[in-house]
């Protein structure tokens, strides 16, 4: 989501925050509906967001764009050296080839929470990205990286994403900014021919609902996938470090994740992770995607899902509301 709106610095309030909701999953739901988010303070084992995070600075060292930190406190992250690099850091960087994400969410404390917050065991969505954002001062009159909503591009899976920073991220460091109260079914963003969205106009977000804090390892954010949001750009002097993944509201209908077995334009089947195998069919309102947010067709959707890939199918009746890649799993 890069595309830039010039000369956009957003004004926020704090958000709320529900750590005396947790355990009450219906009150829960219910301020998920109405304010499309929650915000828990110091809820997640800092021992294990630091493990998290070392595995960032290992791999940012690796790549010699920081100084080896040794020993240093790194809660408030860790400064770029100046040297230039090639690698994309903020989307993702290299880590997300060995598994990182599920390490975390299998540490005994962060599951217990999880299972706490969810009334149920996690069901991830395998989708995940890992941020190392630079810090670019260029940006600092223009810090809106894109409004949008992750829900119009993934019709029939209801998740909710789990935003998590890694060190301290404050008002130059930047990261999230939603919007509270904005949680109607709704794609709020203009719509081309091929159903495709394209960015929210910060016109269109009426005046006052913007949060942001400073956040702090331990904090944790889950977001409403209807719930406005744009990443801030980060005009510090160091790394931006954060996790988002998304996981299936509870309750929520489940998709199928698996390898493609077979796949035609009207049809895909897959070996879903529990060991069934699956038929859904395609039709004109199925959301077939690939690399992009752009839907395909026909051939384009059989050139697109060999055999083997790991994809998602949301489904309802039998046809697909949505087929996707897995990313970063
Ligand atoms: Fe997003």
């Amino acid at each position: 989501m890069n595309m830039a709106y010039p000369n956009l610095v957003p004004s926020t309030t704090e958000p709320k925050t529900h750590n005396h909701l947790i355990g009450n999953l219906p009150a829960l739901q219910e301020v998920m509906d109405r304010d499309g988010y929650w915000f828990f303070r110091d809820v997640l084992d800092k021992g294990a967001v630091a493990r998290l995070r070392r595995v960032y600075i290992d791999e940012l060292e690796m790549l010699g764009v920081i100084d080896p930190v040794g020993d240093a406190p790194v809660e408030d992250s860790v400064r770029p050296n100046g040297k230039p690099t090639v690698v994309n850091l903020a989307d993702p960087i290299p880590i997300a080839r060995s598994g990182v994400w599920q390490s975390f969410v299998e540490e005994k404390p962060i599951h217990d929470f999880l299972v706490r917050l969810l009334g149920e065991e996690p069901f991830w969505k395998p989708i995940t990205v890992y941020r190392a954002t630079l810090p670019d001062k260029s940006t600092a009159s223009n810090r809106i990286t894109g409004y949008h909503q992750d829900g119009p591009t993934t019709p029939g899976l209801d998740f909710i994403t789990m935003w998590t920073p890694l060190v301290e991220v404050d008002w130059e460091v930047g990261g999230i900014t939603f919007a509270e109260g904005l949680t109607d079914h709704v794609n709020r963003a203009e719509v081309d021919e091929t159903g495709s969205s394209s960015m929210i106009l910060p016109e269109n977000l009426p005046e006052g609902c913007l949060r942001h804090t400073t956040y702090r390892p331990g904090d944790v954010l889950f977001m409403n996938c209807w719930t406005p949001h744009s990443g801030l750009t980060n005009v510090s002097d160091r790394f931006r470090l954060s996790l988002d993944h998304r996981v299936m509201r509870p309750g929520a209908k489940r998709p199928y994740v698996g390898a493609v077995v077979s796949i035609a334009p009207d049809r895909i089947e897959l070996r879903d992770d529990s060991g069934v195998t699956a038929t859904v069919d395609i039709d004109d309102s199925s959301y077939v995607r690939a690399t992009g947010t752009e839907r395909i067709f026909g051939q384009e959707i059989v050139d697109a899902f060999p055999p083997g890939l790991r994809v998602i199918v949301a489904h309802e009746n039998g046809v697909a509301t949505l087929v996707r890649l897995t990313h970063h799993e």
